[in-house]
């Protein structure tokens, strides 16, 4: 067990310095994998004194960037903190950081947004260059020099094992009960050397608890004592309870007709009020013995867990609110054996989540009447986040759910449009779209099909007509009748909104 000093190795004992100290090993131009996924175990001083010796450098005259790969989104104290001195050249694979967003959609930031799953294999392959140094942050250090890992573990493992220094954040506010929590597969290979991933269900464990790391890479120790991002929730608005219960009513309708079983199959779920609200109501439904797998854990799946709804939730990630952190760090002892944490490329693996048979429950920007999704772009070119795992999840899942309002910026902009203005998530993609207005269930439907019972079913009243209008012509005057589309007029329906001033 980890003492109060949590570093109990007396080599990475002797390396201990200050934040400011590790700061000045990264030098202009590194590239540094940071920990981090969903506001979850990101490093927390670091991050900060590096902006503080690249404002020094800039009031030197010197240009002092480097180029940021972490799991996923982190926090204002590093992809904030960052962005706003201006020294990020290149971020990967995910963000969702308002400072690096405007300086990303202002050509100032690199972005290179990429699928999950696919970071790690990228680094292994060499395809994004060299690693320089990975700042991770672990809950401690064991005395035979193992690490334990934090509240995500994201892609820390390519990260300690690909860079050429290594600096460690030790994070006394992360719960010591934490160790034990992880599952961290050492035996992933690139082709043509590949091994089945052996997971089968949720539950299985196939790794180790700890990371590894070699010794000799470790050039700093920093001890912190900071808590996660932990972003609070909204309860639920009227339309998400109105998402959430149409799906609610779409999964007890599909397993009356055998398509599922009562227990249903792994969920994941994107994170925000909408996944949270959907996850409420299969916590007051009938639905027993439940299982997730994920990549994040919110507050709605640590309730099931709770309650005894959930059996087991396989995450990457731990991303709670600060109210249900307390009620998590109490009771760490309980959830410990529900709670798998695993490396991003397990958690987000297209072969698990196959085989799983998962369903997949994600945000959307817009849709279009054919059933394309954009996730990541306002308007066609001006990034919101990035795809993050949806890709992932939403084509190799059993049952692939996009859910949205119908309408955003107040009811100004439709969520259903002709052809979206840029495509993350192909019509093969897509199986389901769910609206506040309803539920579209798209198997096994043609495009002229999908786009009735997409305008029908999703759009919002207000636009309904516009839409339909449009579907009807498109069939008249289209070239091709397969999937009609007027494309200058398509075009027109984003170029009004924009001409109106809604981004
Ligand atoms: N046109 C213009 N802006 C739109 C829009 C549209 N059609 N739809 C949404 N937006 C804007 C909202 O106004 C809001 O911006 P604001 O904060 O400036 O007001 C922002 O996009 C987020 O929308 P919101 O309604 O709050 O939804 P959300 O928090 O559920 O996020 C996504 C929706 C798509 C941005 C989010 O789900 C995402 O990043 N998805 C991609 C990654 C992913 O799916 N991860 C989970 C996989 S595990």
């Amino acid at each position: 067990m980890l003492s109060n000093s949590r570093i109990l190795n007396a080599d990475f004992r002797s390396k201990i310095m200050s934040a400011d100290e590790a700061a000045k090993l990264i030098l202009p131009g590194d590239t540094v994998g940071m920990s981090g996924f969903t506001g979850a175990g990101y490093p927390k001083e670091i991050p900060l004194a590096l902006a503080r010796h690249i404002t020094e450098a800039n009031d030197r005259g010197e240009r002092f960037r480097i180029s940021v790969w972490t799991g996923a989104s982190t926090a204002p104290e590093l992809d904030g903190a960052l962005a706003k001195v201006d020294g990020i050249e290149m971020r990967l694979p995910y963000q969702s950081d308002p400072t690096c967003r405007a300086r990303i959609n202002a050509g100032q930031m690199e972005y290179i947004d990429i699928h999950l799953s696919h970071v790690a294999q990228f680094v292994w392959s060499g395809f994004l260059g060299k690693l320089n140094t990975a700042v991770v942050e672990v809950t401690g250090i064991t005395e035979e020099g193992y690490l334990v890992p934090s509240s995500s573990v994201g892609n820390n493992k390519t990260w300690l094992d690909m860079a050429d220094k290594v600096i460690l954040e030790v994070n006394s506010m992360q719960n010591p009960l934490l160790m034990g929590m992880h599952d961290i597969y050492y035996g992933t290979r690139l082709p043509p050397d590949r091994q089945p991933i052996p997971i089968i269900k949720s539950s299985d464990r196939i790794g180790i608890p700890y990371l590894t790391v070699d010794p000799k890479k470790v050039i700093a120790v920093v001890e912190t004592a900071a808590q996660d991002r932990n972003s609070p929730f909204n309860p639920p608005d009227a339309d998400s309870e109105k998402i959430a219960q149409h799906i609610l009513e779409f999964l007890e309708h599909e397993v009356k007709k055998g398509r599922l079983p009562e227990s249903l199959l792994p969920i994941q779920s994107g994170v925000g009020n909408i996944p949270n609200a959907v996850l409420a109501g299969l916590n007051k439904g009938r639905f027993e013995n439940l299982t997730a797998y994920t990549e994040v854990l919110q507050d709605g799946m640590l309730d099931m867990l709770l309650s005894g709804k959930m059996t087991c939730a396989s995450a990457t990630a731990i991303s709670l609110s600060p109210e249900v952190l307390v009620r998590f760090n109490n009771d760490l002892d309980t959830y410990r054996q529900s709670i798998i944490l695993r490396t991003q490329e397990i958690s987000n693996h297209p072969e698990v989540i196959r085989r799983l048979g998962v369903i997949a429950m994600n945000g959307l920007i817009e849709a279009d009447i054919y059933g394309n999704v954009n996730s990541t772009h306002v308007m066609g070119t001006q990034i919101m986040n990035g795809i993050g795992g949806s890709g992932d999840f939403a084509r190799n899942a059993y049952l692939s759910i996009f859910m949205t309002p119908s309408t955003a910026k107040g009811g100004a902009i439709s969520s259903i449009v002709p052809m979206v203005s840029h495509v993350d998530h192909t019509e093969h993609d897509v199986q389901v779209i769910v609206t506040e207005q309803g539920l579209a269930d798209l198997r096994g439907l043609s495009p002229k099909k999908r786009a009735k019972v997409i305008i029908e079913n999703c759009a919002h009243p207000t636009y309904k007509a516009a839409l339909l209008d449009y579907y009807e012509r498109s069939l008249r005057d289209s070239v091709g009748k397969h999937t009609p589309h007027l494309l200058n007029e398509a075009f027109l329906w984003h170029r009004n909104f924009l001409e109106k001033g809604h981004m």
